[in-house]
C-alpha cells in the first residue's frame, strides 16, 4: 500500500499570522489517519508551523526549496541542515517556478536531492512539461529527461524516501487541470521508469503526486487513479476548507 498524500504548496503566500491561522484550522479539520497531510510554507513561518505539528501523526511540515551547498558565504540562502533544525521532515524540490523563474537545472537539482538527503530530509522532487511540449506530444520524453538527470543518481534506500509529484506546468496557477486519463498516463509512465531502473517492487512503493489546479472539485476523481497517490495543491491549499475537503477526498 501506498502512503496517500495531500501536499500544500503555499508558495508566497500568507504573512505569518495567516500562516498560523491556517495550519491550526487545518490540524483541527483533518481528521484523515490515512492520509498524510504535509504543509510547504514559507521558512518565515517554517520554525512556529512545525512546533504546531509535531505532535500530530499525520501533519508534517515541508520547506519549499533548501540550498545545494550545506553551509558558507551564501547570502540570503538557507541551508538543508538549517531547514531541518527547526523541524521541517519534507523539502520540495525542483517546483516548475523555481526551474523557470531560478533558473534550476536538472543538474542542480540533483545536488539538492543529496544534501537534502544527507540531513534526513524527505524530498518531493517535482516534473512536468511546459504547454509548447505537450503540443507537440512529446511530454513523456520532456519528463524521462527530468527523472534521468535529476533523481535517478539515487539509490534504492534513497529514491524510497522521495516523493514525486508530477505537474504539468500548463495546469499550474491556471485554473486548466490535465483530465485524470493525462495525469493517470503520465503518472503511469512514470512508474514504469522507476519499476526499469528499481525494479517493481520498490516502484510500487513510491507515492506520485499529481500538481496543477487541484481543488475540492476535481481530486476524488484525480485521487482515484491507479497511479495517482495523491496531489501537490497551490491555490486550493490556502484556503482552509477546501484543502481539507481535498485531504478528505481520498
Ligand atoms: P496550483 O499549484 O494548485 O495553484 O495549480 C500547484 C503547484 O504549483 O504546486
Amino acid at each position: 500500500m501506498r502512503q496517500k498524500i495531500a501536499a500544500g504548496n503555499w508558495k508566497m503566500n500568507t504573512d505569518y499570522k495567516q500562516g498560523l491561522s491556517l495550519t491550526k484550522e487545518i490540524i483541527k479539520a483533518s481528521r484523515s489517519d490515512e492520509v498524510l497531510t504535509i504543509l510547504g510554507v514559507p521558512y518565515t513561518h517554517a520554525k512556529d508551523v512545525g512546533d504546531l505539528c509535531r505532535y500530530v501523526s499525520n501533519i508534517e511540515m515541508a520547506v519549499q526549496n533548501v540550498h545545494d551547498k550545506e553551509s558558507g558565504a551564501y547570502t540570503g540562502e538557507i541551508s538543508a541542515p538549517m531547514a531541518k533544525s527547526i523541524g521541517a521532515t519534507y523539502v520540495i524540490i525542483g517546483h516548475s517556478e523555481r526551474r523557470m523563474y531560478q533558473q534550476e537545472s536538472n543538474a542542480l537539482l540533483a545536488t539538492k536531492l543529496n544534501v537534502a538527503l544527507n540531513h534526513h530530509l524527505k524530498p518531493i522532487f517535482c516534473c512536468g512539461e511546459p504547454l509548447s511540449i505537450r503540443k507537440k506530444k512529446q511530454e513523456k520524453d520532456y519528463v524521462k529527461k527530468q527523472l534521468k538527470e535529476g533523481l535517478f543518481h539515487l539509490t534504492k534506500r534513497e529514491i524510497t524516501k522521495c516523493v514525486i509529484a508530477y505537474e504539468p506546468i500548463w495546469a499550474i496557477g491556471t485554473g486548466e487541470t490535465a483530465t485524470p486519463e493525462q495525469a493517470q498516463s503520465m503518472h503511469s509512465m512514470i512508474r514504469s521508469e522507476l519499476a526499469a531502473k528499481y525494479g517493481k517492487a520498490l516502484a510500487n512503493r513510491i507515492s506520485i503526486l499529481y500538481g496543477g489546479s487541484v481543488k475540492p472539485t476535481n481530486s476524488k476523481e484525480l485521487f482515484s487513479q491507479q497511479d495517482i497517490d495523491g496531489g501537490l495543491v497551490g491555490g486550493a491549499s490556502l484556503k482552509g476548507k477546501d484543502f481539507v475537503s481535498i485531504i478528505n477526498s481520498f
